[in-house]
C-alpha cells in the first residue's frame, strides 16, 4: 500500500489531469510482482477485493433461463456454476474462440486495421501468411513480424466506423453464428433474453498495447448489454464513472473472463492501461493448456482445435491478449430510421502501442 501511495504521489505532477488519466498512467508503468498491483481486484481470489478497499458483490444469475444443454453447446459450464463477477468458460473451449479470432474472423468480408495500408489480396488470409513464422517455436528470437502480429482490430456485423464513430445500415456483413450463439447464452443468463449480436469489435493486444479511456455509446440501444471476452495474457481493466473526473476501479481481466457492461455500467468510462506478461515471460495461462474433452456435445458450436492450429495460436498468445466485444446496435424491433436522431458520439477509443500508428500521441510514461 505504501509503495503504491508513494508512486501515486510521484505521478501527481500534471495539474490539469483528471483522476482517470492519472490512474491510467500509473497502471501503464506498473511493475508485476510489486506493490503497484496491490489494489487491483482479482476475481479469481477467495476475497477478490482484498487490498483495494472496494467491495465486490456476487449478483445472482438467471439459472433457470438457460438450459444446461444450451450452455454446454456453447462450450460453457451450467449457469449455476458461474460467478456473476467473472465467469470461467469451459477451459478447453477457450481455444476455439482464440482460433476463430486469429484464423476465421480475421478473414474477409470482416474489416481490419491492415486494410487501409495493404491491397486486398495481401489481407485475404492473415493466418495463412503468418502460420509459418508463428509455428516456429523460437518466439523470443528476432524475426520479421507476421501479419497476425500487426493485426490490432477486426470488426464484425455492422462495421464500426472509426472516423465518424458510428455504425451504418449499409456497411454490414453476416455476424459469425457461433459467436452470436455464445453471446446469446451469456446475455440470457444475465437477464437479457432478447439480446441480438449485431456488431463485434475484436481487439488484438501486444504486451505494450493500451486501450484509451472511452465510453461505448455509438450503439443505438443502451439498454442492451455489451459483452467482453478475454483470452491469453491478463490485463488491468479500469472501470470509471460517467465522468472522467471520477477515479476508476482497477481489476484484472484473465483469460476466460467475461465482462458484461449493462444497466448503469453500460455508459461508464473504461480503459486498458496495461497488458501483463506472465512472470516467466513465455507460458500461457493454465486454463488454455487443458486439452479438449474427448467428445463434444451434439450441435456444439465450438469445434476442436487441431494440434497444428493450436501451436500457432499458443505461440501468438505468449505475447498477446485477444478481447472480443459483442454489441447489439439496434433497439429490438426498431430500424435504422431512428438513427438520425442520435447525435452523441463516442469518445476516443484507441488501441495504442509502440508499433502502431496513433491518432493522438502516446504519453511519455516518465513525464
Ligand atoms: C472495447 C473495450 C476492453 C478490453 O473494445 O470497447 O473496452 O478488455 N475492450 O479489451
Ligand atoms: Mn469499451
Amino acid at each position: 500500500m505504501m509503495g503504491t501511495m508513494g508512486k501515486m504521489a510521484a505521478l501527481v505532477a500534471e495539474p490539469s489531469e483528471d483522476a482517470f488519466r492519472k490512474l491510467f498512467r500509473f497502471y501503464r508503468q506498473s511493475r508485476p510482482g510489486t506493490a503497484d498491483l496491490g489494489e487491483v481486484i482479482d476475481f479469481t481470489r477467495a476475497s477478490p477485493a482484498r487490498d483495494s478497499g472496494h467491495k465486490v458483490f456476487r449478483s445472482p444469475l438467471s439459472v433457470s433461463l438457460v438450459s444446461e444443454q444450451d450452455t454446454y453447446r456453447a462450450g460453457l459450464q451450467p449457469v449455476n456454476k458461474w460467478k456473476a463477477y467473472g465467469l470461467e468458460g469451459y477451459p478447453g473451449y477457450q481455444r476455439h474462440w482464440v482460433k476463430q479470432c486469429l484464423k476465421l474472423y480475421s478473414r474477409k468480408p470482416n474489416v481490419c486495421n491492415l486494410d487501409k495500408h495493404m491491397v486486398a489480396e495481401e489481407t485475404q488470409d492473415l493466418w495463412g501468411q503468418s502460420q509459418e513464422l508463428l509455428r516456429n517455436k523460437d518466439v523470443s528470437k528476432k524475426r520479421p513480424r507476421s501479419l497476425l502480429e500487426k493485426l490490432r482490430w477486426v470488426t464484425l456485423g455492422y462495421h464500426y466506423n472509426w472516423d465518424n464513430k458510428t455504425y451504418s445500415a449499409d456497411h454490414y456483413t453476416p455476424f459469425p453464428p457461433d459467436l452470436a450463439y455464445l453471446s446469446k447464452q451469456v446475455a440470457a443468463a444475465c437477464g437479457f433474453q432478447d439480446f441480438q449480436a449485431e456488431a463485434g469489435i475484436l481487439n488484438y493486444y501486444r504486451l505494450d498495447s493500451t486501450l484509451g479511456i472511452h465510453v461505448d455509446r455509438s450503439e443505438l440501444d443502451h439498454t442492451k448489454p455489451l459483452l467482453s471476452f478475454s483470452f491469453g495474457q491478463s490485463a488491468i481493466f479500469l472501470l470509471g464513472g460517467l465522468k472522467r473526473d471520477e477515479a476508476p476501479t482497477a481489476m484484472f481481466m484473465h483469460s476466460g473472463d467475461i465482462m458484461v457492461m449493462s444497466g448503469f455500467s453500460r455508459l461508464l468510462n473504461h480503459a486498458v492501461p496495461r497488458v501483463l506478461p506472465n512472470f516467466d515471460g513465455t507460458s500461457l495461462p493454465r486454463c488454455l493448456e487443458v486439452p479438449l474433452p474427448d467428445s463434444l456435445p451434439a450441435g456444439s458450436v465450438a469445434e476442436p482445435c487441431s494440434v497444428e492450429d493450436w501451436q500457432v495460436c499458443a505461440n501468438y498468445l505468449q505475447t498477446a491478449r485477444v478481447n472480443m466485444t459483442v454489441r447489439q446496435v439496434l433497439a429490438t424491433g426498431r430500424d435504422w430510421e431512428e438513427k438520425e436522431k442520435e447525435t452523441t458520439s463516442e469518445s476516443s477509443r484507441h488501441l495504442d502501442d509502440k508499433n502502431h500508428e496513433t491518432k493522438r500521441p502516446r504519453m511519455n510514461p516518465n513525464s
